[in-house]
Formats: structure tokens, sequence, C-alpha cells
């Protein structure tokens, strides 16, 4: 297995008490595979994200309990400088916002330069040549001049596919990439998705994928996770997730998906919101939000339930899966 995450728990101190952000995640991505993580704002995804990075901001951030196995390692026993060599050469992130991550002051081949150069010892004339080869990679337009210009120059799409290309530099066996187009427009939204979907299909990388969007994960994504108060709620093949969803809240976000062939029908939306991360609610997190919920909901937390029925595994935190499921 490429990356494993064990029972992985995560706090930060607030003024308003202890927020409990990550609750025992479990997931495993394999080389070659793309795991979606899903889940409405707040549940925890890129927390999870930042800690498998291990660029979580430590304190006010708390890693209490878990493992991050990577080629079987354990990433959170590493030495800081350990660490920082794994980030980069082996695993590396994408995030939403390129303008925030990029240098303003350096132009785009510097920056692609520098992952040669620092990492490398490439020349700087070797490395000038990697980044226009990169940006060609990426598909951006007259790369052999675009390389002299800055972040701020690019359209919000282009400068997208520059962090593909920084993550992308060092040929990482693991990229994980939060919420990549979220900032972009629909059109440019799906050409920025296939492009990152064909070069991990290219390069065999392991992908993780966090998004708050199920539409885009069906055509690329293996397999998906479902988050809720950090804690993941159901996980299985992407196929069987759009067949038929085992928990509730992934019921709900399916049908809060736009559909082509119902336009004018009003859009479900789950009703209520996400519960406050220092105040989890007993029993079942999303008991209060629930169309199912019953009694022992209130009191109970349900396990992740084995609700395989093919070959492929498949886990529902659902104490009434069957009727989900078969309902
Ligand atoms: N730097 C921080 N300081 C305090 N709390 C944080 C911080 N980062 C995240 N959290 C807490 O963790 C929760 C989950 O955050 P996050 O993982 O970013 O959610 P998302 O699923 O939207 O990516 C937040 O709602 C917040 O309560
Ligand atoms: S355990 Fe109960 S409240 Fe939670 S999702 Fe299932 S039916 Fe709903
Ligand atoms: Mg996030």
């Amino acid at each position: 297995m490429l990356l494993e995450v064990r029972d992985l728990h995560v706090e930060f101190h607030t003024r308003d008490g202890v927020a409990r952000a990550v609750n025992g995640v479990s997931y495993a991505v394999e080389a070659g595979e793309t795991l979606a993580v899903l889940g409405e704002s707040g549940s925890g995804k890129s927390v999870t994200a930042q800690a498998v990075m291990g660029i979580l901001d430590m304190p006010p951030g708390r890693i209490t309990a878990g493992e991050v196995l990577f080629e079987g390692r354990d990433l959170l026993k590493l030495k800081e400088e350990e660490r920082r060599k794994v980030r980069g050469a082996e695993m590396a992130m994408i995030f939403q916002d390129a303008l925030s991550s990029l240098n303003p002051v350096l132009t785009v081949g510097d920056q692609l330069g520098e992952m040669f150069t620092v990492h490398r010892g490439m020349s700087r004339k070797d490395a000038r040549a990697k980044a226009v080869e990169l940006m060609d990679r990426v598909r951006i337009p007259a790369a052999r001049e675009r390389v002299r210009q800055y972040p701020h120059q690019f359209s919000g799409g282009m400068r997208q596919r520059i962090m593909i290309a920084m993550a992308m530099a060092l040929e990482p066996k693991l990229i994980i990439a939060d919420e990549p187009t979220t900032a972009l427009d629909v059109t440019v939204q799906a050409q920025v998705m296939e492009l990152l979907a064909e070069l991990q299909r290219e390069f065999r990388m392991g992908l993780i994928l966090i998004t708050h969007d199920l539409g885009v994960v069906a055509d690329v994504a293996d397999k998906i996770a479902v988050m809720y108060a950090g804690r993941i709620v159901e996980s299985a093949p992407v196929h069987d997730i759009y067949k038929a969803p085992a928990h509730p809240y992934t019921r709900g976000l399916l049908d809060s998906i736009p559909r082509l062939d119902q336009k004018g029908r009003e859009l479900y939306a789950i009703k209520g919101l996400p519960p406050n991360l220092t105040r989890i609610p007993p029993g079942c997190a999303f008991h209060p939000r629930c169309p199912m919920a019953q009694e022992v909901c209130r009191t109970d937390v349900p396990p992740l339930y084995d609700v395989t029925e093919s070959d492929a595994e498949r886990g529902s935190a659902c104490h009434f899966w069957r009727e989900c499921l078969h309902g």
C-alpha cells in the first residue's frame, strides 16, 4: 500500500474549547489509484490532508493519535528534516488558491526551476529547460515565452496548471489535491480535472482528491470516502456509491447535485448545518439532520459497519445502512 492513514485524531485548542476536527479517520491509497474525499465544508478533509503532508499548524493543532504510513513507514514518527525530504519529492499537494500558494515576486520559470536546483542540484540553465518542459506537459501555450512571466499574468486556470506542474516536478508517488478546481469556472474546472486525471494515469501516482462536489468525482475517482464531523461515514468504490448510497448523508449529498435530466426540479438540500466541532452531537453526529434518525441514533455512535456486498470493500457508519441501501 502506498499510503495508509490509520485511526487519525486531530484536535484544535480554541477559545471556544477543543475542536475535534478529525476523529479516527482511516483511509488507504494504492499507486495508480484515486481516492476522492468528500464532505461539506468543515468536515475535516483538509486537516486530515495537512496531517498526512506534515504541514498542519501545530499549535493550535495537535495530532493526538494515529499513524500515517507511507510505503509502510510512519511519517508521524519522522524528524522534521526527514519529513521535508518526503514532501515534494515523494508526495506533493495542490491547493485551491494558486495565487496565494505561488510566490508573486518570482517568475513561474524561477519557481518551477527552483524545484530542480534545490532538490536535484541542477544548473540554472538545465532547470530552466525543465521548467519549460513541465509547462508544456501541463499544456500552457507558448511555454518558452511565458516561463518569464509572473503568476498574476496568468488566468486562474493557467495558474492552477502551474501548481500542478510544481507538484509534478519531482514525480512524486502521491499527490493530494485539495479542492483544486473550486475557484475556477465550470468549463475550466473540467479541463484542469481532466489534465490532473491524465497525469495521474500516465505516472501511476496515487491521488487524493478533496472536494465538496460529488459531480466532479464520478469520472476520475476509483473510490470515495465521505467525511462528516471528522469521521468517515461511508467508504466505497465510486460506482457502488452512485448506484445506491449506504449512508443517509451520502444520499443527501447525491440528491443535492444538479442534474441535467431534471432541469426545473427544485434542488434538494440537506437540512441544517454541520455541527460545531467543539460540541459534536452525541450518538450519530448526523442525527439532528438525518431524515432516517431513530432513538438509538441519539445515544449510540455507529461504528463503520462492513457493508461489503460484492468483492470490493465497503463501509457505512449508520445503524440503518440496510434500510438506506435497499430502501
Ligand atoms: N488553524 C485552525 N485553528 C483552529 N481550528 C481549525 C484550524 N484549522 C481547522 N480547524 C478546525 O477544523 C475543522 C475542519 O477544518 P477543515 O479540515 O479545513 O475542513 P474541510 O473539510 O472544509 O477541509 C474546522 O471547521 C475548524 O473547526
Ligand atoms: S445512524 Fe441514525 S442518524 Fe445516523 S445516519 Fe444512520 S439513521 Fe441517520
Ligand atoms: Mg478544506
